[in-house]
């Protein structure tokens, strides 16, 4: 028998409005393959291996037979272990039934935009700020408000206060991914004061918080007062523990917040790897000195990246104050993207400014999670890159 072939429409390849809306609305921007010879100061990615310990951990957990779904809002050990911590951060009590375990800080924040934001929510962002906030209200089908830093690329309160009328949701991270700024406790309660009265909430993403080069405390937003009971904290084991590949990270915040974070996170995610929430364990528990030497670390090439990028004509530099970027505003008239471009052919990577918002336009990233030598040999060649561009 002949196989019949009947006509009829064709299968639709059509994504959802939703993927056109991120695609339209993103900008991020996918690193090429790294050939040749090629120092990248790109990636937001710690060079350390994860302790000792915890991948000991993990391995012992495996070796146990740990193998099993975990409950949906996390393993109530790690979960215990980390109200205790957030309740020395917060200054207040924190209850185990409030903290989700997520697949990273990726899908925190996302379980908590997307819990929250309907279509045509405005949610205010900082510009530039970590790309994929905007990524995600898109995704949810709101509108991203992106509010200019002031020149310091610390906030602007008086633009972030007209933005801020109306708005669903504020979503920052502290200290901040581009421009490595912290935000003071005085910042702090200057937006503590611009949102009393208001509905308007707060995703306050911390997965810097131990890299505050500063010298004066972190202060955590769930720290004030004034912030505490309006904002969804997120948080991430990737940066201060070298654990990116782990995927683990979790949320706290007001009871039906978290609720609803958790719904969507059950949804898209099901439960977090057993054994990876085990090792997570050990990490709360046993790392405080690793991230004491890895921190020591990111401070002395901090301070070594600085001092080369400074001998660069050419280059305004920000005053790094935490987390492993520095932030050069440069002075060709050509767009970031195309001087990124440039550079590659001259044997580094680094990041366009424009990646991370309209505002970031005229910086460029590096990032010193590399190693010394990358930093050093990186700077030299983005030092003779931006010379052959001049
Ligand atoms: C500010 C900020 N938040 C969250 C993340 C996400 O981290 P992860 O999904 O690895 O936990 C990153 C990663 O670069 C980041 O820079």
């Amino acid at each position: 028998m002949p196989s019949t072939v009947t006509a009829g429409p064709l299968p639709s390849f059509a994504p959802a409005a939703a993927v056109a809306r991120i695609a339209a609305a993103s900008r991020r921007t996918q690193q090429p393959q790294s050939g040749g010879d090629l120092v990248s100061l790109a990636m937001g990615e710690p060079d350390f291996d994860t302790p000792a310990q915890v991948t000991e951990a993990a391995h012992a957990s495996l070796r146990r037979g740990r193998t099993h779904y975990s409950p949906l809002l996390g393993e109530p050990a790690l979960r215990e272990a980390l109200a205790d911590k957030l309740a020395g951060i917060a200054g207040a009590p924190v209850s185990a039934a409030d903290v989700l375990i997520t697949q990273g800080g990726t899908a925190g924040l996302a379980a908590s935009i997307l819990s929250l934001v309907d279509p045509g929510d405005r949610v205010v962002i900082p510009d530039p700020t970590y790309s994929l906030y905007a990524d995600l209200v898109s995704m949810a089908g709101g509108v991203v408000v992106p509010v200019p830093l002031a020149p310091d690329l610390h906030w602007d309160l008086d633009r972030l206060g007209d933005a801020l009328a109306g708005a669903k949701l504020f979503v920052f991270c502290n200290p901040g991914n581009p421009t490595g700024i912290v935000h003071s406790r005085a910042e702090l309660e200057a937006l503590a004061e611009l949102l009393d009265g208001t509905p308007t909430l707060v995703i306050s993403d911390e997965a810097y918080a131990d890299l505050d080069f500063t010298g004066r405390p972190f202060t955590s937003t769930i720290s004030l007062d004034g912030l505490r009971d309006r904002t969804v904290y997120c948080q991430t084991f990737s940066k201060s523990y070298a654990m990116t590949g782990w995927r683990v990270g979790y949320l706290w915040g007001p009871p039906p917040l978290i609720q609803a974070a958790a719904r969507i996170h059950n949804t898209f995610n099901g439960s977090v790897n057993t054994v990876v929430q085990d090792a997570a364990l050990v990490a709360v528990r046993t790392c405080d000195a690793d991230i004491a030497r890895m921190r020591a670390e990111y401070e002395r090439r901090g301070e070594l990246m600085r001092a080369e990028l400074a001998k660069i004509p050419g280059l305004t530099l920000s005053t790094p104050e935490g987390a492993f970027y520095q932030f050069p505003r440069y002075d060709l008239d050509l767009p970031s993207v195309d001087v990124v471009a440039a550079l590659r052919t001259h044997g580094v990577a680094v990041r366009p400014g424009s990646e991370f918002g309209a505002r970031g336009e005229g910086h460029l990233r590096l990032s010193y999670a590399a190693d010394a030598e990358s930093v050093t040999e990186g700077v030299r060649r983005l030092g003779h890159g931006l010379s052959a561009l001049r």
